[in-house]
This record gives C-alpha cells, structure tokens and sequence, in this order.
C-alpha cells in the first residue's frame, strides 16, 4: 500500500504492474530527454543577440524537426501497444472473482464455489482497531490464492464504479448493464489496498478494497470454511 511521502507508484505485486513500471519509467526518461534539449534550446537563445538577416526559410531543418519527434513519439506508442494488449490478455484463468459495485460498498461473488457471496463496507474510523487502516480497511476482505492466475468481473447495480488496485496493475470500471472483464496473476502474499476511481457519488472515497493474497492451500480452507457456513 501507500505509505507517507510515497509519490511514485507503489510496489508491483503482479507481473502487469512490473511492466507498467517499466513503461513509466521508459517513457519518463524520453521527457526527461526532451526537457532537458528543449530547456537548454530555450536558454541559448535567449542569452544571445544574434541575428541572420537573410534567414526566411529552411526545408531541411524543419524536415527534421517534423520526422524526428515523431520517430520518438513511434518510441513511445509501439510499447504502450504491446502493454495494452497485454492486459488484456486472458491466460487460463483458476478462479474468477466477481466484484460489484454499489453505493457505497462492494460486494463479491466467487462463483466457482457454488456462488458464495459478501458485502464489503469500510470500517469507519470510530470502530477502526489499533493497527486497521484508516478509510482503507474493510470488514470482508477478499481471500485470492497468490501464483495463480485470477479472473475478475467488474460491474455495478447503481452508477458507474471503478475497481482499482494499484499494487496488482488493475483497474476496471464497473459500469450498471455491463460486465468488464480483466486478469491478474499475484506473485506474493501480503494485503493489497485499493480504492473506488469513478467519481461516483458522496462517499466515493469510502468504499476501498482489500485483497488478502495467500497461500493456496490456506485459500482452499478459507472458502470451504465460508462455503460451508
Ligand atoms: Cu464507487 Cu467511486
């Protein structure tokens, strides 16, 4: 999760979000190449007072400074491509984790296991225990086996939701009349925190999602317990 003075992106969790990092990195390093020409560009000509009296035209330089950008634009959007398509990518899923969106909570269906279904509300600050997170802690946390790959459906029975975990690269929204499909594949255990990311009424910011990832056998205990009560 996010912790104080985290202003990059968290730490990737899933083999997706490894590869939006890369991007991130790939395409901040062309601006910061561009920045630095550009900015220098600027400064030179304005600290000096040369003038060419008979310069009205110049087919070759603006040549270049046409063709040129867009090569480095062709460096940025082969990759983002290759991303996009990635993600979307379906690769045999084990499970598959229905999310549903409402005002102002989620809720879960894991339909696999004979349609065992929750609600998942924010605990509010005044019941919060010592070590809870503040408007980021559920009281039903999704349970997802880690190494395996996992389908999630995302739709709303209200207004338009968006389920979104940083840490796993995800980030669908749930849209009434629709259904959204993503995957992801979680390549450690630990708790993962997400939030709501569709403006979506006055307690938006108090419906996040927690995703405990673990071990699949401890995965297998946990919804046959739950199946079974
Ligand atoms: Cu649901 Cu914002």
């Amino acid at each position: 999760m996010s912790t104080w003075a985290n202003l990059g992106l968290q730490d990737s969790a899933s083999p997706l979000m490894e590869q939006l990092i890369f991007f991130h990195v790939h395409a901040l390093l062309i601006l910061v190449m561009i920045t630095v020409l550009v900015g220098y560009l600027m400064v030179m000509l304005f600290f000096n007072s040369y003038v060419n009296r008979f310069l009205l035209h110049g087919q070759l330089i603006e040549m270049i400074w046409t063709i040129l950008p867009a090569i480095i634009l062709l460096f940025i959007a082969m990759p983002s491509l290759r991303l996009l398509y990635l993600l979307d990518e379906i690769n045999e899923p084990s499970i598959t984790l229905k999310s549903i969106g409402h005002q102002w909570y989620w809720s879960y269906e894991y339909s696999d296991f004979n349609d065992m279904e929750f609600d998942s509300y924010m605990i509010p600050t005044n019941e919060l225990s010592n070590d809870g997170f503040r408007l980021l802690d559920v009281d039903n946390r999704i349970v997802l086996p880690m190494n395996s790959q996992i389908r999630i459906l995302v739709t709303a029975a209200d207004v338009i939701h968006s389920w979104t975990i940083p840490a796993l690269g995800v980030k669908v929204d749930g849209t009434p009349g629709r259904l959204n499909q993503t995957n992801f594949f979680i390549n450690r255990p630990g708790l993962f925190y997400g939030q709501c990311s569709e403006i979506c009424g006055a307690n938006h910011s108090f419906m996040p999602i927690v995703i405990e990832s673990v071990p699949v056998n401890y995965f297998i205990k946990w919804i046959s317990d739950k199946v079974n009560s």
